[in-house]
């Protein structure tokens, strides 16, 4: 699957934020005086404080255990929970190849995991940017079969939480950092097949005055702040749509997993990781722009620096993680090889240093893995004596961004790619 530019996202979501508070596009089901006054609440950083709240649910839909918001056993080798979420262990990649196995790929969830019946599932896809503009209640439907019969295409693509790395403005920066508090494991790369959105748009009978793609979520409405939300969904513009974006109903091989979309989901290559809508249902298709409170209230910077109804959030920065655990323990004066990846919004990793203490150096680039979505790398390093060691690690783009020593704050606590100093125990 090939990377699309994500500035590219980021000047698309400007465009609609800039029209909506116009009142020149247009989103179901969501009164938008009432959004108007929510992001006015959430300019003074208490979206930071909604994201911690505990997420009040509507009515659960039929196969919904309220009780578990994730399927999958979580065992504490492979996954941390964070409330709904829970993030890969990065000790957990060590020995593992190129993509992340599902059962240790991270789960974001605004809400619970839905269960589905893939025997009565259907992609309904409506709007005026179809022909003869098929309702909501009566739209332009495909089942699984359906889809599993049209040509398949398989690719590996990331996806990334836009709040990743953020525990360390607190641990690294003494900053507030508000929301889930992931370590850098809210990250991952899998191979899904599926059928390309494009297909199924021009089947549907796209339209070419349509401008807008909104895939929604089948999991409960996201209700933050005494306000529903509606179901979880962020438009996409056509012309991503019909460029890589996949209906993916297989993740790794396998069929997509209950937690990561069964038994379809949208996967958005390059763009952050609301964009790639899980159990998508409902998709409508506009000759108007369309918005919804994932481009326009949430994935914001707020701050010093950006204006009050903040900042677009652009491209996911830089980040590298040893496939170490916190805290490894390594043995002291023997040699032990370092392992680790690397990772940009912007496209390929270029370059890996590392720094063990004594000055940084080049880490060794796995060459398989030029040009992909991550970069895997090595470094040898003898632990000269017994006890407490940093380990440094920081990669360079094709676009020549790099990592800083520290991350520029912003309220909600995004887009953290300053270098993580990872501790071990050498004995
Ligand atoms: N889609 C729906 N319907 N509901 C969600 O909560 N979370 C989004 C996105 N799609 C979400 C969703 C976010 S914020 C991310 S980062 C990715 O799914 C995470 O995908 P994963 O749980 O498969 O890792």
């Amino acid at each position: 699957m090939s990377r699309s530019p994500s500035p590219a996202e980021a000047v698309h979501d400007a465009e609609r934020s800039r029209q909506w508070l116009t009142g020149q596009a247009h989103g179901a089901g969501v009164d938008r005086a009432r959004l108007l006054e929510l992001g006015a609440a959430m300019a003074a950083v208490t979206a930071a404080a909604a994201e911690r709240e505990p997420v009040a649910v509507a009515p659960a839909p039929v196969g919904v255990d309220p009780g578990t918001p994730i399927a999958k056993p979580l065992p504490a080798a492979l996954l941390r929970p964070l409330d709904t979420n829970a993030e890969m262990r990065w000790s957990a990649m060590a020995g593992q190849g190129y993509v992340v196995p599902n059962d240790r790929f991270f789960v974001r969830n605004h809400t619970v995991t839905p269960h589905l019946d893939p025997t009565t599932w259907r992609l309904r896809l409506f709007g005026d940017g179809l022909r003869g503009a098929p309702t909501r209640d009566a739209p332009v439907e495909f089942g699984l079969d359906d889809l599993r019969r049209l040509p398949a295409e398989e690719g590996a693509a990331l996806l990334e939480c836009a709040g990743n790395g953020r525990r360390f403005f607190a641990e690294q920066q003494d900053q507030p950092a508000p929301g889930v508090a992931w370590g850098l494991g809210g990250v991952g790369v899998a191979r899904w097949r599926g059928v390309r959105l494009g297909t199924v748009l021009r089947l549907a009978g796209l339209r070419d005055e349509a401008v807008d793609v909104m895939p929604e979520g089948l999991d409960p409405h996201y209700v933050t702040g005494g306000v529903d939300l509606g179901p979880v969904r962020r438009p996409l513009p056509v012309a991503k749509a019909l460029d890589d974006v996949l209906l993916a109903y297989e993740m790794n091989g396998e069929p997509l997993p209950a937690d990561h979309g069964f038994p379809v989901r949208v996967v958005v290559p390059g763009w952050i990781g609301i964009s790639s809508i899980k159990w998508v249902g409902p998709v409508e298709v506009s000759t108007t722009p369309l918005f919804s409170p994932w481009n326009t209230q949430f994935y914001r910077l707020f701050g010093p620096g950006h204006p009050a109804d903040g900042t677009v959030l652009g491209a996911q920065p830089v980040k590298s993680a040893f496939e170490l655990a916190w805290d490894a323990r390594v043995p002291a004066g023997e040699d032990v090889l370092l392992r680790g990846r690397s990772w940009s919004g912007n496209g390929p990793i270029e370059r890996v240093e590392v720094d063990t203490g004594d000055g940084w150096r080049p880490a060794d680039l796995v060459g398989a893995d030029r040009g992909g979505p991550w970069q895997r790398w090595t470094a040898r390093w003898r632990p000269p004596a017994a006890g407490r060691h940093v380990l440094r690690a920081r990669a360079t783009d094709r676009t020549g961004a790099g990592q800083p020593d520290r991350a520029a704050p912003n309220d909600l606590a995004y887009l953290f790619d300053a270098v993580v100093a990872h501790p071990v125990t050498a004995c």
